[in-house]
C-alpha cells in the first residue's frame, strides 16, 4: 500500500497532458462485446478502472495485447462465458455495462453486481427497466443479476431520472435489437456521445446522442474498428481547479474545451483567467478568488464529480459559498477530512455552507473516494506543511500517472509505501 506525501505551497506551471476519459473507457471496452471481432483502441488510460474492465474482458476468453502506451487492441471473437463472477465485478460499478453488450450480442448475461458503496444508494432500476422494456427477462438474485431474452425488440423507453449507467446500458442492448430504440430524458454527457460514436464506428445506428431523446436503429450485425476515446474532462476539471487553488499559470494540453464550459465558467466567476484554444487550455490565476454557489446537474450542468475539489477551492475564496449537490444523495463524506485541514464547511442533507478560510493546514487525511481523494490532493498542494493523503487506491481508479503530472507542474508530490492496516476494508463502487 502506498501514500502520498505533499510539501504544500508551491505555484504550478506548465504542461500537462490529459489522458482518456475514464467514464468514456469504462463503457466503451464493455461495448467491444458488441464488435465479435478486433477493436483497436487508443487514449486508454492507464487507471485501475480499465484494468478491471479489462481482466472482465479477458475472462470471458477475449484477447487483449497492448501494441504501444494507451492503445490496446482488444479481439472480441470468440467468448466463451457471457458471465461477470463477483471476484470481477465486485472491483467496480461499471462491470454492470456487461449486461447491456452480453444481453445484447447472446440474448443472457449473468453480472455480479458490485458490493459497497461511496455516496448513499445507487440502484439500477431505470436499467433494467430499459432492458425489459426491449424484452429482456431480467432477476436479481444472490446478488447476481441474470438476463435473457428470445430476441430484442425496439420501443420508446422514457427514463425516470436522467442516469449516465441505464442511458449505457440501453444503448448497449438495443444497438443489435429488432426495429427502432427511443431513450427518453437520456443522459447528455460527452462519455454518452462518445459511446454512441463508437458504436457507430462499429457499423450501428446510433442518433441524437448528446441531446435528451437517442435514437437507435437496430442493425444485424456490428464489427471491429479503430476507435480513440475522448479526453478526459473531469481529470482537466481537477488540474484547472489545481492550478486556480495553488495559484499559478498551467497549460492543459488533449482537451476539449467544449467539454470543460461549464467549469470553466465557475472559475472565470470566480476570478480565475482561462484562455481557449482549438485542443488546449490556458489557466492562471494570481489574484483573490471570489465565493461562488455551484449546484451540482446532469450535464451541460455543473459535474458532480468536480464538487469535492471545487470545496477546496471555495475554501480558499473571499466570503461564503453554497454548494447544493443534486445528483448524489450522500456526496460530503470528503468535507470531514478538509476540515482537519482547516476547512470551515457546514453540511445539511445535500447543501454544504463552505466559509472561505483563506488558507489550508496540512494534516494526516484519507481518500474516502475518487474524486474525493483528487480534493484532498488539491488541498494538499495549497496547504501550510505536510499532508500524508491515504487510501489513495481510490484516486488510481481514475488518475493516470497522477503524482507525475502534478511533479511535472512543478508540485513536490510524492508516493510513499505504508504498512497495510489491519482489517482495512475499500469499498469499490465508483
Ligand atoms: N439512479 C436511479 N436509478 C438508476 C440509476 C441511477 O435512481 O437506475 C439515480 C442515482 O441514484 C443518482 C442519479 O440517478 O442519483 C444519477 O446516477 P447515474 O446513473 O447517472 O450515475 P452512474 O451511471 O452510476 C456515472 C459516473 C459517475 C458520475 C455519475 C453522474 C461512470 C462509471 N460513473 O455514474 O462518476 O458521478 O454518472 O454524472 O460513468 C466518478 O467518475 O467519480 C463517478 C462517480
Amino acid at each position: 500500500m502506498e501514500k502520498f506525501v505533499i510539501s504544500g505551497g508551491r505555484k504550478l506551471s506548465g504542461v500537462v497532458n490529459i489522458s482518456g476519459a475514464k467514464n468514456a473507457a469504462v463503457a466503451i471496452l464493455p461495448a467491444t462485446v458488441l464488435a465479435g471481432g478486433v477493436c483497436v483502441m487508443e487514449n486508454i488510460p492507464e487507471i485501475s478502472d480499465v484494468v478491471s474492465i479489462l481482466d472482465i474482458l479477458s475472462n470471458m476468453g477475449a484477447k487483449i495485447r497492448y501494441l504501444r502506451q494507451s492503445v490496446v487492441e482488444i479481439d472480441t471473437t470468440h467468448l466463451h462465458s457471457p458471465q461477470v463472477p463477483y471476484e470481477l465485478a465486485r472491483k467496480m460499478r461499471a462491470s454492470c455495462y456487461f449486461l447491456g453488450s452480453l444481453l445484447g450480442r447472446y440474448h443472457r448475461a449473468q453480472v455480479a453486481m458490485p458490493g459497497g458503496c461511496n455516496f448513499g444508494v445507487r440502484p439500477i432500476d431505470q436499467h433494467i427497466k430499459g432492458l425489459e422494456m426491449l424484452g429482456a427477462n431480467v432477476r436479481l438474485e444472490h446478488g447476481i443479476v441474470e438476463a435473457s431474452a428470445t430476441g430484442l425488440k425496439g420501443t420508446s423507453i422514457y427514463l425516470d431520472v436522467v442516469s449516465v449507467g441505464a442511458t449505457v446500458n440501453i444503448l448497449l442492448a438495443s444497438v443489435l435489437a429488432e426495429g427502432t430504440t427511443v431513450i427518453e430524458n437520456a443522459a447528455k454527457e460527452p462519455h454518452i456521445v462518445d459511446l454512441a460514436n463508437f458504436l457507430n464506428t462499429m457499423g450501428a445506428d446510433v442518433r441524437g446522442a448528446g441531446t435528451d431523446v437517442i435514437k437507435v436503429y437496430g442493425v444485424k450485425s456490428l464489427h471491429g474498428c479503430t476507435y480513440s476515446i475522448i479526453p478526459d474532462q473531469i481529470e482537466a476539471g481537477t488540474f484547472m481547479a489545481a492550478t486556480a487553488a495553488a495559484g499559478g499559470r498551467v497549460t492543459l494540453k488533449n482537451v476539449i474545451p467544449k467539454h470543460l464550459e461549464c467549469i470553466t465558467a465557475k472559475l472565470t466567476e470566480m476570478g480565475v483567467g482561462i484562455t481557449e484554444y482549438d485542443d488546449s487550455i490556458l489557466v492562471e490565476r494570481n489574484g483573490p478568488l471570489n465565493h461562488v454557489n455551484i449546484k451540482t446537474m446532469p450535464h451541460p450542468g455543473f459535474p458532480t464529480d468536480m464538487q469535492p475539489q471545487m470545496a477546496v477551492l471555495l475554501s480558499l475564496a473571499e466570503g461564503t459559498s453554497i454548494i447544493t449537490e443534486s445528483v448524489w444523495d450522500n456526496r460530503f463524506r470528503y468535507v470531514e477530512e478538509l476540515k482537519r485541514m482547516g476547512a470551515q464547511i457546514q453540511v445539511d442533507g445535500k447543501i454544504a455552507v463552505v466559509e472561505g478560510v483563506g488558507k489550508l493546514l496540512a494534516a494526516p487525511v484519507k481518500a474516502t473516494d475518487l474524486r474525493a481523494g483528487a480534493a484532498m490532493i488539491i488541498a494538499g498542494l495549497v496547504a501550510h506543511g505536510t499532508t500524508a493523503i491515504e487510501d489513495i487506491v481510490y484516486i488510481e481508479r481514475g488518475y493516470e500517472f497522477v503524482d507525475q503530472k502534478f511533479q511535472m507542474l512543478g508540485a513536490d508530490v510524492r508516493r510513499v509505501a505504508v504498512e497495510p492496516k489491519q482489517g482495512s476494508e475499500l469499498a469499490n463502487a465508483v
